[in-house]
């Protein structure tokens, strides 16, 4: 078996991290029995100033025709005064989203056992946490239709939020089949108390629940959602939500396992899937080997489970993250007394030793 696999670096940390999951994935490939190609391709800041676009042409073909995408980050501060349409956020990793359409954002948040003390909230709060963040990715106030008009005595812009009943539907079928081979908890959160996009959203998720009576639905608002989360971030299983909330809530959640450094994501449509870390550029790190690859590689465990079906080499890769933590290898982000501290390549390179040979290194 041959996978295809379009790399999108990108910008600041994009291919620091990215660099180290390719390298992961192909130790993966070699101990289970298949192999990459990997061909990358450019996207963000890092685009507009090779080619006047941050997302090429020749990027979107590539993304189409692979098997899989595997993204860095883009952005900067760079590029933050451009025209809306040519920055790396709204020109770029946006559209990107939208051509693939890839509506469904799994975000899972997992405190490894030698991270328990590493967050800022106390051990006993977040030890064993392991939750998901379903994220609608290509609906909302994000793809709304934006308008700034001049009035008398300043400007008056207008942001909307849209959704439908289908694009509700198939994310929340996603959150459903997910909490269904988990532990069976979906925890939908919204904003009904003021918006009617929210009003919508609880009726469709709850009409939708009929079809799964074994799944446990609750619907929370989101400023106590925000508030549990730090209070109690173990009563979930599954969070569903639409996308700026999942935006904020997923950025909160990665905090509780030590780092935003440590958050994967998996961004599933009906064709070619794109995973990402959830982590941006981080230009105040970027080229330092300070940055941790273990979201970008963790996100290369989930493109294994959710577009190849290689369970057994995705929970190799998550398993070998562990093995490497537990033996006390940190970067700084999650650096303690009395562990190792190691650059962003000597992370990579311990956790795809420890996938190739399937034992501690
Ligand atoms: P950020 O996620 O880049 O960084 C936030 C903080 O977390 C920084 O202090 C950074 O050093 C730290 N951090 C992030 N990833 C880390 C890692 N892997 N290891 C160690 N520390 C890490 O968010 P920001 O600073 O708000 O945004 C910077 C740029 O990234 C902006 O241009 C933003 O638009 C962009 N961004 C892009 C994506 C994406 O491409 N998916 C996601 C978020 C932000
Ligand atoms: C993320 C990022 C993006 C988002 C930005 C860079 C557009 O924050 O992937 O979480 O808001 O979706
Ligand atoms: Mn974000």
């Amino acid at each position: 078996m041959r996978y295809r696999i379009a790399v999108l670096p990108g910008d600041g940390i994009g291919p620091e991290v990215t660099g180290q999951a390719t390298r992961v994935l192909a130790a993966a490939g070699r101990r289970f029995g298949f192999e990459f190609c990997f061909q990358e391709a450019l996207i963000g800041g890092i685009a507009y100033d090779a080619t006047g676009s941050p997302l090429p042409r020749a990027t979107l073909d590539l993304c189409r025709s692979s098997d899989a995408v595997l993204l860095g980050a883009v952005g900067g501060p760079r590029w933050d005064t451009l025209p809306v349409h040519l920055r790396p956020e709204a020109g770029a990793l946006l559209p990107l989203r939208k051509e693939l359409n890839v509506y469904a954002n799994l975000r899972p948040a997992v405190v490894f056992p030698a991270l328990a003390h590493a967050s800022t909230l106390k051990p006993e709060v977040v030890a064993g946490l392991d939750i998901v963040v379903v994220r609608e990715l290509t609906g909302g106030l994000y793809f709304g239709e934006k308008r700034r008009e001049e009035i008398p005595g300043g400007q008056r812009v207008v942001e909307t939020l849209v959704y439908t009943t289908g694009e509700i539907q198939r994310v929340a079928r996603r959150a459903f089949e997910l909490a269904r081979r988990r532990r069976k908890k979906l925890t939908s959160v919204d904003k009904a108390n003021v918006l009617e996009s929210s009003r919508l959203w609880r009726e469709v998720v709850s009409e939708l629940a009929r079809e799964y009576p074994d799944v446990e639905l609750n619907h929370m608002l989101v400023d106590n959602c925000a508030m549990q989360l730090v209070r109690n971030p173990r009563q979930f299983d599954v969070l569903l939500t639409e996308n700026l909330f999942g935006d904020i809530l997923s950025d909160e959640a990665a905090q509780l396992t030590g780092s935003l450094g440590m958050l994967p994501s998996a961004s599933l449509g009906d064709g070619v899937a794109l995973y990402e870390p959830v982590h941006g550029s981080a230009p105040d790190i970027a080229g330092k080997q300070l940055a941790n690859p273990i979201a970008a590689i963790l996100s290369g465990a989930l493109m294994l489970r959710h577009s190849f079906g290689q369970e057994e080499a995705a929970l190799a890769i998550e398993r070998a993250v562990a093995a490497v933590l537990d033996q006390g290898y940190r970067t700084a982000d999650i650096m303690e007394p009395g562990k190792c501290r190691v650059t962003t390549v000597e992370m990579g390179r311990l956790i795809a030793g420890m996938v190739e040979r399937g034992e501690p290194v």
